[in-house]
């Protein structure tokens, strides 16, 4: 998977991570900073991506669809679609421009509004990745949680620098008898929650 990266999506990636490195010290104001994934982070996405069950696989929290990319190394071959919301409509364009040129237009479904508004009409979820506010992470854990196919994975990003933030929401999928979680540090850090 990863040594066969198509080349135009290693361009958008590269472009991506530039403009992500130059946003941390520029200081670009927090709402327009594309805050994504480290590449390890990626690679970890994809990894667990490929060997969850067959169902829906949905992103929390697009930015400008880096994360997006990676996860979709993982379906494309699987034939799935992975379906991410992203609620700003500045970084919606730039993500609908990454998936056109890196040529994964068909391989996403893009939903540009709020995650809770469309979250109703979701089922059998097989990956969940929340990487929005991370005041919001204990309501998406509580959205998803009971939507979960057996195996499936949900994955929260910033699980170490974020950690006071979304303890409520790691604290309580710990007490959850239907899950088995785990804290990863990769990146900065994934807490992995499989379905039983
Ligand atoms: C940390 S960034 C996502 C980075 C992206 N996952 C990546 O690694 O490339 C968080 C994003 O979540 C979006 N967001 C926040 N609340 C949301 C909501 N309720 N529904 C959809 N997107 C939301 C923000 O606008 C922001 O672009």
């Amino acid at each position: 998977m990863f040594l066969e990266i198509p080349e135009k999506m290693k361009e958008r990636m590269s472009f991506l991570e530039e403009i992500d490195r130059r946003d941390r010290v520029d200081g670009t104001d927090r709402l327009k900073r594309l805050r994504q994934i480290p590449p390890e982070t990626g690679k970890f996405l994809a990894l667990v991506a490929s060997n969850c069950p067959i169902g829906k696989y949905i992103e929390i929290g697009t930015s400008a669809g880096y994360s997006s990319l990676w996860i979709t190394l993982a379906l494309k071959p699987r034939g799935i679609r992975l379906k991410t919301f992203e609620i700003l409509p500045a970084k919606a364009a730039l993500a609908r421009e990454t998936f056109k040129l890196s040529g994964v237009g068909n391989d996403i479904e893009f939903i540009e509004g709020d995650f809770f508004l469309g979250s109703n009409a979701l089922s059998d979820i097989a990956f969940c990745f929340i990487d929005c506010e991370k005041d919001l992470y204990q309501r998406c854990f509580d959205v998803v949680a009971g939507k979960m196919k057996s195996g499936g994975m949900i994955i929260a990003d910033n699980a170490i620098d974020h950690y006071d933030s979304i303890k409520p929401m790691m604290e309580r999928a710990e007490r959850d008898d239907r899950f088995d979680c785990l804290m990863i540090p990769i990146g900065k850090g994934e807490f992995v929650c499989r379905r039983k």
